[in-house]
C-alpha cells in the first residue's frame, strides 16, 4: 500500500468515525468464537499493521506472535489469516466448499463484467460451468500442447534478441514479459492480436490495482472513497479501452468464421464454438468471454514472467545451482541446434530449480482471497458467512517445521522428496489448492521451463558492473504480487559451442 493511499485512508477514517458513531449496529460477532488477533484501532482495525510493509511478510511476522490463525479487521473487512500448512489444509480440503467464494472487489465489478469471470467471480452454478470450461476446454494438457508452436515461435524470437544483445547488459524482465505476453496473446487470438502493445499495457496497469488492499476495497460501504481515491475512474478507463480492443478482435473473427467456416486454432475460436453450439446451462455472452480473456491475460503473464526473473536471480546468486542446471541442459541437448518441448522431459534438475523458485518466490504469496459462503470452523474457531479468508502461501512455504533451512535456495531439497505444487502438499501451494486452484499450471510451467532451458543452453550469464553474486538483491516490491523490486540486469554471452 503506497503512502498516498495510507494518508487518504487516515483522513477518511476521521470522516468515517462520525458515520460509525451515528450508525452503530449490535455486535453480531460477540456470540461467535473468533480466532485471536492483534489489537485493533477504531475504524481502520489492523490496517496500520500491514500498511507500508509487504503484506505477506507483515502477516507472517504477526502470525509469529498471534498464531497460525488470526482474526484481523482490515477496514470494514473482517478477515481470517492462515499461516500454517496444517490450517491451510482445513481451508483447502475440509472446508473447501464452504470457503469457495471470492470477496466482492470494485475491480472485478467494473473490469470483469460484473464479476462474471472465473478468478474473482463468486462461487455458484454459473461459476462452476465457467471454471469447468476453462479447465477442460482451454487449459487442459492437450490444449496446452497444441499451442507448442506459438511457444516455440516466441521463445525463438526471444533467443534471437539475446543473440543480438550478447556482451551487453539487458533488463531481463522487459523481454521476458513481452515473450510471455506474446505467447498468451497468440494462444488466445492467433496471429492477429490487435493492438497487442496497448493490451499488454492495460493488463499491466490492471495487475497493479488487483491487490484488494486499496481503500475502496477495504471500505466497500463508502462508495465515495472509490471516487475520491480515483480508483473508479482508473478502472472504468481500463475497462473501456479493453472492451474496445476485444470488440474489434471479436468482430473481425466473427466475419472470418462466416467467410471461412469454423476452425479451432486458438482460444477465441474454442469459446465461440462453445457459445454457438448452445447446450450450456447458462448460455454465455461476448462479455462473459471477454471476462475470461482478462483472466487469462492477468493470470497468465506476470506470474510466469516473474518466475523466470526470480529463477535467474537465484541462479546468479547461487552460481553452483546455475552450474549444475547448465551442465544438465547441455548434456541433455548434446549440441542440438534446435530444441523442442519434448526435449524438456530429461531436465530433472531444472524442474527442481523452478519448484524452488516458486517456493521462495510465489508470485501471489497470499494467493487470491476466499470468502466464506457457509458458516464453518477452522481450528475450532467459527468462520461466519462473508468472512474473508487469506492463506499466506509464502508463510507455509518457509515454515521451519516443514522445510530444512527454509529460507535458503536449495533445489536439491526436491531430489528426495515427492512434495509438489499440485495442491495436495499444503506447505507448497504457489498455485493454491482445492476448487479455486489455478487452472493454468500446465500453461505457465511449460513456458517457464522451456524459456529457462534455452536461456541456459545457448548462453552464459554475467552480472554487469563487476557485481558479485552476493550483491544480487532479492528485495520484493510492494503489492499483491511478489515482483523483484530492482529489475535483474544480466549480460548474456554465447556459449562456446554456438559462437562459430
Ligand atoms: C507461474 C504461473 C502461475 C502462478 C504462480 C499462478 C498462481 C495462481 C494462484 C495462486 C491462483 C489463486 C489460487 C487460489 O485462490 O487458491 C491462481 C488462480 C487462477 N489462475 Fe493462475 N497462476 C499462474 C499461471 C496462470 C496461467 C498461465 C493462467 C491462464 C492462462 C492462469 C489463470 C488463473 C485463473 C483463471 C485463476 C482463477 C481460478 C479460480 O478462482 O478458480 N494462471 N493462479
Amino acid at each position: 500500500m503506497d503512502a498516498g493511499v495510507t494518508f487518504l485512508l487516515l483522513v477518511s477514517s476521521l470522516i468515517l468515525s462520525f458515520y460509525f458513531i451515528l450508525n452503530r449496529k449490535p455486535n453480531a460477532s460477540k456470540s461467535l468464537n473468533l480466532p485471536p488477533g492483534p489489537p485493533k484501532l477504531p475504524i481502520i482495525g489492523n490496517i496500520h499493521q500491514i500498511a507500508g510493509a509487504l503484506p505477506h511478510h507483515a502477516f507472517r511476522e504477526l502470525a509469529k506472535k498471534y498464531g497460525p490463525i488470526m482474526h484481523m479487521q482490515l477496514g470494514q473487512i473482517s478477515t481470517i489469516v492462515i499461516s500454517s500448512p496444517l490450517l491451510a489444509k482445513e481451508v483447502f480440503k475440509t472446508n473447501d466448499l464452504a470457503l469457495a467464494s471470492r470477496p466482492y472487489t470494485l475491480l472485478a465489478d467494473i473490469v470483469l463484467y460484473g464479476s462474471s469471470d472465473v478468478a474473482l467471480g463468486p462461487y455458484g452454478d454459473y461459476w462452476r460451468q465457467m471454471k469447468k470450461m476453462i479447465t477442460v476446454e482451454l487449459l487442459s494438457a492437450k490444449k496446452v500442447r497444441s499451442f507448442s508452436g506459438f511457444r516455440e515461435q516466441e521463445i525463438d524470437h526471444f533467443i534471437e534478441f539475446l543473440r543480438s544483445s550478447c556482451e551487453k547488459p539487458i533488463v531481463i524482465r522487459e523481454k521476458v514479459t513481452e515473450m510471455i505476453n506474446n505467447i498468451v496473446c497468440k494462444s488466445s487470438f492467433g496471429d492477429n492480436c490487435k493492438q497487442q502493445d496497448v493490451l499488454i499495457e492495460l493488463v499491466d496497469d490492471l495487475g497493479r490495482l488487483v491487490s484488494g488492499f486499496y481503500v475502496a476495497d477495504l471500505f466497500p460501504e463508502f462508495g465515495f472513497l472509490s471516487v475520491i481515491s480515483g480508483m473508479k475512474s482508473k478502472l472504468t478507463k481500463i475497462h473501456k479501452s479493453l472492451d474496445k480492443i476485444f470488440d474489434d478482435i471479436f468482430e473481425e473473427r466473427k466475419t472470418k468464421r462466416q467467410r471461412n467456416g469454423v476452425s479451432e486454432d486458438d482460444l477465441l475460436d474454442v469459446l465461440f464454438t462453445i457459445k454457438e453450439s448452445g447446450g450450456l446451462q447458462f448460455p454465455i455472452t461476448d462479455d462473459n468471454i471477454k471476462a475470461v480473456f482478462v483472466n487469462m491475460f492477468t493470470g497468465g503473464t506476470d506470474t510466469s514472467a516473474m518466475t523466470i526473473e526470480w529463477a535467474m536471480t537465484e541462479m546468479m546468486k547461487n552460481p553452483n545451482v546455475m552450474d549444475k542446471a547448465q551442465r544438465e541442459v547441455r548434456e541433455a541437448f548434446k549440441g542440438k541446434k534446435k530444441i523442442t518441448e519434448s526435449d524438456l522431459q530429461d531436465l530433472v534438475y531444472l524442474k527442481f530449480v523452478v519448484k524452488e523458485t516458486l517456493r521462495l518466490h510465489p508470485p501471489l504469496p497470499l494467493l487470491l482471497p476466499r470468502e466464506c459462503r457457509e458458516q464453518c470452523q477452522i481450528a475450532g474457531y467459527d468462520i461466519p458467512v462473508k468472512m474473508k479468508v487469506i492463506v499466506n502461501a509464502f508463510a507455509c512455504a518457509v515454515d521451519p517445521e516443514y522445510w530444512d533451512d527454509a529460507e535458503s535456495f536449495k533445489p536439491e531439497r526436491f531430489e528426495k522428496s515427492t512434495t509438489d505444487f499440485m495442491g495436495t502438499n499444503f506447505e507448497f501451494v504457489p498455485f493454491g489448492s482445492g476448487r479455486r486452484m489455478c487452472p493454468g499450471i500446465n500453461f505457465g510451467v511449460t513456458s517457464i521451463q522451456f524459456a529457462l532451458a534455452q536461456m541456459l543452453y545457448y548462453f552464459n550469464w554475467k552480472l554487469p558492473f563487476e557485481l558479485s553474486p552476493k550483491d544480487v538483491d532479492i528485495t520484493e516490491n510492494d503489492g499483491a504480487t511478489a515482483v523483484k523490486k530492482v529489475p535483474l540486469m544480466l549480460t548474456p554471452t554465447l556459449y562456446s559451442s554456438f559462437s562459430h
